[in-house]
């Protein structure tokens, strides 16, 4: 069964190769056609092929599904006063991250994979068609294996946690408690992830903790990926590099020698917006990265603590709005960015052959995206080639 969306007024494929010629690779009076679960033919409506059914666009915009490369999704408890005691001048730090994992365990798997489900629904909402999530909050063997295994009923890319920060039993212990991530943990942990992640931060872990874990996720089989730079300057966003991480995360303090080192890597930057805004930091400057010839991803690092949205339109708002990215760049960030931070080459892009995951906003232009801060222009998502949300009767 095929599909033509005709009608399309302004199609963005994220192919240099489409339209435009420019990055986005914008094809106007576009159309595509679906072919089960791939994309089979993009182009001009004028040039289109027939196919078994016809779906008109209406003249919107449609883009490639948000591609969100980081989430801590598996949870229990809330927040809401650490974030309003913030919003009156209490600072963050990664301490708070202990009430969610007291929650966490005393919750039990059937209500851990209510909220997932919950949180995954509110994404695809979002219009975001592929997702990461790790563990974290769990912090015994037993706890980060059952959220890990949770996180793979709701997604394939799933990422070991177990190093978020050292767990208040083990306080007088880090050395034990790196040892227990290091062996029974990622032993009962390693069959459920494809990632290995660490919080290489103040409060948290240190570089040569980092090097350390990642290193035996990495002999485990675990692509390594980590959180550096959030709380002050890391030697972890160097860390990352040397190990070719995949991507390193958060990067708010990024200084000159890092941004260099990940330019002349194949590390992906990724970018929180939601975590700033959320925990009142300085802005990362995506222009610097940018510039440099960093590529770079934007995600929401939906969590309890630190920034807890689920909407990448909101991400690129602000992005465009304080991180000094264009439009363009914050689009192609929270898509193929977000793609190239979790090494899928089937997703971010609009071209024959790949994923038919694709957003059709209630809006001519993805420049509404920022345009309109606030406004849900998510009107249908097609995730897979299936219509999974439309927002209204289709005109
Ligand atoms: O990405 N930085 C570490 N982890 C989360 C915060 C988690 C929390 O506060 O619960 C983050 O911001
Ligand atoms: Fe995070």
């Amino acid at each position: 069964m095929t599909t033509l969306y005709t009608d399309i007024g302004e199609l963005v494929t994220n192919d240099p190769t489409q339209g435009d010629g420019g990055p986005l690779g914008i094809i106007a009076d576009a159309a595509l056609v679906v072919d089960g679960d791939q994309i089979a033919w993009v182009g001009t409506r004028a040039d289109a092929p027939a196919a078994d059914r016809r779906v008109s666009c209406a003249g919107t915009s449609v883009i490639p599904g948000f591609v969100d490369s980081h989430a801590h999704l598996v949870f229990a408890g809330e927040r809401s006063a650490e974030f309003a005691a913030r919003m009156s001048g209490e600072p963050y730090g990664a301490g708070g991250i202990w009430s969610t994992v007291a929650a966490t365990r005393a919750a039990d798997d059937t209500a851990l994979k209510a909220g997932v489900e919950r949180l995954a629904a509110e994404l695809l909402r979002a219009g975001v068609t592929t997702f990461e999530t790790k563990s974290g909050y769990g912090l015994t063997v037993v706890d980060e294996a059952r959220c890990l295994q949770i996180a793979t009923t709701v997604t394939d890319e799933t990422t070991f946690l177990g190093a978020h920060v050292v767990p208040a039993e083990f306080r007088d212990d880090r050395g034990g408690y790196i040892d227990l991530v290091v062996g029974d943990m990622l032993d009962a942990c390693a069959p459920a992830a494809s990632w290995v992640d660490v919080f290489c931060d103040r409060g948290a872990f240190d570089v040569d903790e980092a090097r350390h874990i990642l290193t035996a996720g990495m002999a485990a089989g675990l692509v390594p990926r980590l959180h550096a730079g959030q709380l002050g300057p890391s030697e972890g966003i160097q860390l990352g590099v040397d190990l070719g991480a995949a991507s390193v995360d958060h990067c708010t303090y990024a200084t000159d020698a890092d941004v260099e080192a990940l330019a002349g890597s194949q590390t992906v930057a990724t970018l929180l917006p939601g975590a700033e805004f959320s925990t009142r930091a300085p802005w990362p400057d995506a222009k610097r990265l940018l510039d440099a010839g960093v590529t770079v991803a934007l995600a929401t690092d939906c969590n309890p603590g630190s920034s807890f949205t689920t909407s990448m339109s909101f991400c690129i708002t602000v992005a465009v709005r304080d991180m000094n990215f264009t439009p363009a760049q914050a689009l192609w960030s929270a898509t193929a960015g977000g793609a190239a931070a979790l090494r899928r080459s089937d997703v971010g892009v609009l071209a024959a052959g790949r994923r038919a995951d694709f957003v059709r906003l209630d809006a001519p232009s993805y420049v509404h995206l920022s345009y309109r801060p606030g406004v849900p222009l998510v009107r249908d998502v097609v995730k897979g080639g299936q219509q999974e949300l439309s927002r209204r009767v289709e005109s």
